[in-house]
């Protein structure tokens, strides 16, 4: 763990100079989440609970869709981002956000407060994942529905490059230290929503790769700040090895695109009372 990291399971890490590499993961996911929330109807009242916030993107997006009387409640286990994300949505103007910091275990999630509950890249971390979705089922009102976007570990590719598959294998040693799955998106998450009693069930998957320099400039940083101490502590690679991956790892031509890690989308509903 970094000094920063808050978290005994959070193995990414949460980096000093994180801001830049949360963001660049929202810019990448967000047309994701955009098009899939198209389809839900989010209203002006709603009541809305983001697990795993991180620096707050997708909290801003939903509050600045819920207002006048629609409300926000924001956490995250990582303190220093909190205050990154509280920082955003009070230079964006935005006030209807609660930001806590917690982790999802500790979250006072309380019983039938939210229409809607949301996470992004969060679950896949967790070794009780399972847990957490169903504090998550009970937080929610009747009716009330649950988006999931989980880490599937699978990529699209064309042509192949020895960095890229290192970086795969990194990524996923580093869940696997911290007790997540880092296929949970696609071998978990609708099961954990089935088991905590979610029902009509809808299955989405985004492969993001619209950007490829950005898609390399977003692994690069999070290699360089985030993932290599963490590696380097586990023994999992030497600080050489990571450093022949990051002269490797330039932005693809032709002969060879990548997407990032795909989300897998799960939208639930818990049934009506
Ligand atoms: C990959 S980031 C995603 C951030 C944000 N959801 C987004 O999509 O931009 C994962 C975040 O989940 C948080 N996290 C991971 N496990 C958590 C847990 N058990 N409880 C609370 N936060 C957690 C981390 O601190 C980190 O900020």
């Amino acid at each position: 763990m970094t000094e920063d990291d808050d978290s005994d399971h959070y193995y990414l890490g949460v980096h000093k100079d994180a801001f830049r590499r949360y963001r660049m993961f929202n810019e990448i996911n967000m047309p994701g989440t955009a098009s899939r929330l198209a389809d839900l109807s989010l209203n002006p009242d709603m009541h809305i609970l983001e697990v795993g916030c991180g620096i707050g993107d997708t909290a801003c997006y939903f509050a600045k869709h819920v207002v006048p009387d629609g409300h926000v409640t924001a956490f995250d286990q990582a303190s220093d981002i909190v205050k990154l994300a509280e920082k955003e949505a009070r230079d964006a103007g935005i006030s209807n956000i609660t930001f806590v910091c917690s982790h999802a275990q500790d979250f006072d999630y309380g019983s039938d407060r939210y229409d809607l509950a949301h996470s992004r890249y969060v679950l896949s971390y967790s070794p009780d994942a399972a847990s957490i979705v169903a504090s998550v089922f009970g937080a929610l009102k009747p009716k009330g529905m649950f988006f999931g976007e989980e880490v599937a570990q699978s990529y699209v590719k064309h042509g192949k490059a020895a960095w890229i598959d290192k970086m795969e294998a990194w990524f996923t040693a580093l869940i696997e230290h911290g007790g997540g799955n880092p296929n949970y998106g696609l071998e978990q998450l609708p099961s954990d929503m089935i088991a905590a009693g979610f029902e009509n069930l809808h299955v989405n998957g985004f492969w993001p790769m619209q950007d490829q320099e950005e898609v390399v400039a977003m692994l690069r940083l999070a290699l360089s700040n985030e993932m290599r101490p963490n590696l380097v502590a586990l023994g999992v690679a030497t600080d050489d090895e990571i450093d022949a991956v990051l002269a490797a790892a330039q932005a693809p031509g032709k002969d060879f695109i990548v997407s990032a890690a795909a989300a897998i989308q799960v939208v639930g509903y818990k049934p009506s009372a």
